[in-house]
């Protein structure tokens, strides 16, 4: 019996995971913990609206369960002594620099963490990798709890998180599935007995730990190549006259293919999906699958020209140049109901229409301007800027300040709200001729047109 969970990371995985199994497990005690104080002072904030992640439904949980059985603290080896279970669920981005960089996992924070509990547990720990990790990863763990202080024993399990962001509680209470890989049947039955206080048994799947890794890779890899084939059926679409979202309801209502993950856009963002596939490939290359590594690369590589592709098509159709042209940004999020911008399509949209040398005003309801200029690499412009200006952005604080004066709306998250913009007055504000770029098929185009502004639509064209 699990009495205490200690989840080490309360990221965007960790804190809405464990708000979860908190509440749904009202006996057991749920600690997460984090090295970064600010994000644990956010987790602990009064105000639930100033938690550090925004996710529909979050704050509700939060505030059932704080304090009386989930906890956020920066104590990490106290939490690791006292608890039955860890999750690990610390961050793994792809490596910059050394072996393997621009594709392998950086295994840093995994390896940090296995050594915090390697050297604070007590008695049996049941160590479960939460984060998406490069397959035999577990074995890693394993090694190090191994080598840790004697008078401890350790069971590893895998437990991949298929959680998407910004439906990430309603993932969570109502999974396809929950997948658990390992070996030790009683490690197995402990995790899987947590779940099973919500989760019908036949949705509770049990694996060899090096399928389960596996399995979240190829399935993140399996939803990105969807998104990618889509995106390169809408270039089509654009040259040809057909329209992606008749095209997409056309070949989704093929049982075999289901209708989701058909819609174009601007490119896959998110911190799962690049960084999967290229774990894949660098796997592949490792095993000398060389066409199976390229292969997939391709499905990255339509991604970065889909996001390239749409920067262009503004730049072409302002006449060739945006140099000094004010560019309305509506959206930064990678997608809706999300403040998170990790791979964001808008990073590398804007960068490129900032390299061409426009003035960016970007507008995101749950973006702020710091995690922009972090994502951007380059800070705000101060003050208003000069005709003369190139190559700027600024924080706008609604879409209308945000198009005052612009030659274009570029919209790039489909948040809801970009969905019933009032386009008279947007179109009364900006320099005609006046364009909107609709990359989420979001916007009430007719009514854009009505209001005297040219369209663009991707897919559509
Ligand atoms: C993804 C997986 O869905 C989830 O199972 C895994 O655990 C983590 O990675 P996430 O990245 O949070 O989740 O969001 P997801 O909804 O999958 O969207 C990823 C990207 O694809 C977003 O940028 C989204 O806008 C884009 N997308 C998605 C499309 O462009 N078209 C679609 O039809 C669906
Ligand atoms: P994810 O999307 O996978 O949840 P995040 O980057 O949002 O990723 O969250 C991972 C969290 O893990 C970060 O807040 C980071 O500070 C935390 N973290 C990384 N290593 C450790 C560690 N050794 N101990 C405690 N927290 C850690």
């Amino acid at each position: 019996m699990i009495h205490s969970i200690c989840c080490i990371g309360a990221g965007y995985v960790g804190g809405p995971t464990m708000a979860v199994i908190a509440d749904r497990c009202p006996q057991i005690q749920v600690t997460v913990v984090d090295l970064n104080a600010r994000r644990i002072s956010a987790w602990n904030d009064d105000d639930l609206s100033r938690l550090p992640i925004y996710e529909p439904g979050l704050a509700e949980v939060v505030g059932r369960c704080r304090g009386r059985n989930l906890h956020f603290s920066t104590e990490v080896e106290g939490a690791i002594a006292s608890a039955d279970l860890v999750f690990l669920s610390v961050n793994t981005p792809t490596k910059t620099k050394g072996a393997g960089a621009g594709q392998a996992s950086d295994l840093r924070w995994i390896e940090t963490s296995a050594r915090q509990v390697a050297a604070n547990a007590s008695g049996h720990t049941i160590v479960v990798e939460k984060s998406t990790l490069p397959v035999r990863t577990a074995e890693t763990v394993k090694t190090i709890l191994a080598a840790g202080p004697a008078g401890k024993s350790f069971a590893v399990l895998s437990n991949p998180e298929f959680l998407a962001e910004g439906t990430a509680i309603t993932d969570l209470e109502n999974p396809d599935r929950v997948l658990i890989g390992g070996e030790d049947a009683s490690a197995i039955e402990a995790l899987a007995s947590i779940y099973g206080h919500w989760v019908p048994a036949e949705r509770i799947l049990r694996t060899n730990i090096w399928s389960s890794e596996l399995s979240k890779l190829t399935a993140n890899a399996f939803l990105a190549q969807r998104i990618s084939s889509i995106n390169s059926i809408a270039a089509l679409c654009e040259a040809t006259g057909a329209d992606v979202i008749e095209v997409g309801r056309a070949i989704g209502t093929d049982s075999r293919l289901g209708s989701k993950f058909l819609k174009a856009g601007p490119g896959f963002g998110g911190s799962c999906f690049q960084k999967d596939i290229l774990n894949l490939v660098y796997l592949c290359g490792h095993y000398g699958l060389h066409e199976v590594a390229r292969y997939w690369q391709q499905v990255v590589e339509l991604n970065a020209w889909q996001k390239h592709r749409i920067a262009s098509k503004v730049v072409a159709s302002l006449f060739g140049t945006v140099t000094g042209k004010r560019l309305a940004i509506l959206g930064f999020a990678f997608k809706a109901d999300t403040n998170d911008t990790r791979e964001a399509p808008a990073i590398t949209i804007c960068r490129d229409l900032l390299e061409e040398g426009a003035q960016l005003a970007i507008y995101d309801p749950k973006v702020d301007g710091e995690q922009i200029r972090q994502a951007l690499g380059v800070p705000p412009s101060a003050g208003a800027p000069a005709p003369s200006d190139d190559g700027l952005w600024q924080l706008a604080a609604d879409p209308l300040t945000a198009a005052s004066g612009a030659d274009a709306i570029v919209i790039l998250t489909e948040w809801k709200t970009f969905s019933s913009l009032d386009w008279s007055a947007l179109s009364a504000v900006m320099r005609q001729p006046a364009w909107v770029f609709d990359a989420r098929r979001i916007a009430d185009a007719g009514a854009a047109r009505a209001a005297g502004l040219k369209v663009w639509q991707v897919g559509l064209g």
